[in-house]
């Protein structure tokens, strides 16, 4: 695969429509009576519930006239088989609408489940690239958290809990017909959360940014998404209840996914063990050994590391093109230390030994996500960086 300057066919996927701004949630009752919805199932998890969100999306349906079904029977990180049950249920129910209202867990169930709605069989029988053969029930989403971007984006990411291994589905038909975008839902979000989500959004972008697969529309959006998130995630983190910061933040990541088409790279491929083996949340294993891999791709696209370099709010225009390039790379650094991130393998549990076992489970499942690295990553440069991170 080559990047986009060579002008290589590439393609790229955005939702229908997109509200946004504060309260701009008063759009839905409108917005699912014109999506031809009667009987509608919520899907929210159950942090959402108890907060009181889910309730007040439901009222906002109600009053609209429609009726409203609750679901929130799906685990922090949703299986293949927690989206089937879910499909059973909204079968049962004759659902012809769903809202999805939450984390990425949230979204990533409402889309799934609604393929289920008009495709038959289980979930399992449609993962990969383009394997769904036809369009599923309409859909709404609302994120309430500043990360995943999974509402702007055509995959989904769920785990298949006969091998434990994540497993994506990635079609035209999983894309929102509706996203809300609400600052004032992810003003309670907790500080973890809102670090942890907020770094993998800054990251994702920064992935598809340099990613071999990007074209002129990604690079627009993955931009926009890296100078929103660096310019505002300190103060969310310092002051939740800051509302723009909250609105750029929700901004950043829905353009983060507005850019996945592009693909990622080598940070999401070597994040992977410290996920799976160690425990760490996506976005704070992602965190960790960003600076590390970005040091080791700077060298591939040092003008694109550049132009990141500034949109992070660094001023590059009096130095020489690899000391801007560089910049990237420290401005990450700062960031992370102002969140109080450690970049630091040993300060995870993860022991020297067990590096080479991560760096060969690294490349070996994230083959994928290397095709659009911008520099090629054998097992052995994996393991180099480990040590660097260690
Ligand atoms: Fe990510």
């Amino acid at each position: 695969m080559e990047n986009n300057n060579t002008f290589e066919v590439s393609s790229v996927r955005y939702p229908q429509v997109v509200h946004m701004g504060s309260d701009s949630l008063r759009k839905l009752g409108q917005e699912a009576v014109e999506l031809g919805g009667h009987r509608v199932m919520v899907i929210a998890d159950k942090g959402i519930v108890a907060v009181g969100i889910a309730e007040t999306v439901q009222d906002q349906l109600k009053e609209s006239g429609l009726e409203v079904y609750l679901y929130s029977e799906f685990k922090q990180s949703p299986s293949l088989e927690d989206v089937n049950t879910c499909a059973a249920q909204a079968r049962e129910k004759k659902i012809d609408l769903l809202v999805g209202v939450g984390g990425g867990s949230s979204i990533d169930v409402t889309k799934s489940t609604a393929i289920l709605g008009t495709n038959s069989g289980n979930f399992n029988d449609y993962l990969g690239l383009h394997n769904i053969p036809k369009r599923g029930l309409p859909k709404i989403l609302i994120p309430t958290t500043a990360g995943s971007g999974s509402e702007a984006s055509q995959a989904v990411v769920l785990k298949d809990e006969v091998d434990g291994v994540k497993k994506v589905a990635y079609s035209r038909y999983l894309m929102a017909d509706t996203v809300i975008l609400d600052p004032l839902l992810t003003l309670s979000m907790p500080r973890t959360v809102t670090v942890d989500s907020g770094l993998d959004a800054l990251i994702t972008s920064i992935e598809h940014y340099i990613s071999l697969g990007s074209n002129p529309p990604t690079d627009i959006a993955a931009l926009e998404s890296i100078r929103l998130i660096a310019g505002n995630l300190r103060t969310a983190f310092a002051y939740g209840r800051n509302i723009k910061a909250r609105y750029d933040m929700l901004l950043g990541s829905f353009f983060a996914g507005a850019s996945s088409s592009a693909g990622l790279g080598g940070i999401h491929c070597l994040c992977y063990p410290l996920e799976s083996l160690f425990q760490l949340t996506h976005g704070r294993a992602n965190a960790v050994i960003a600076p590390h891999v970005l040091e080791f791709n700077r060298t591939s696209t040092m003008t694109k590391f550049s132009v990141i370099a500034e949109a992070m709010g660094e001023k590059v225009d009096t130095l020489t093109l690899v000391e801007a390039s560089k910049k990237a790379v420290s401005a990450m650094r700062e960031i992370l230390a102002d969140l109080g991130v450690s970049t630091r393998l040993r300060d995870y549990n993860v022991s020297r030994e067990s590096l080479s076992d991560m760096a060969e489970l690294a490349v070996k499942s994230g083959s994928r996500l290397l095709q659009t690295n911008p520099r090629i990553l054998s097992i052995e440069d994996a393991k180099d960086i480990y040590e660097k991170a260690w």
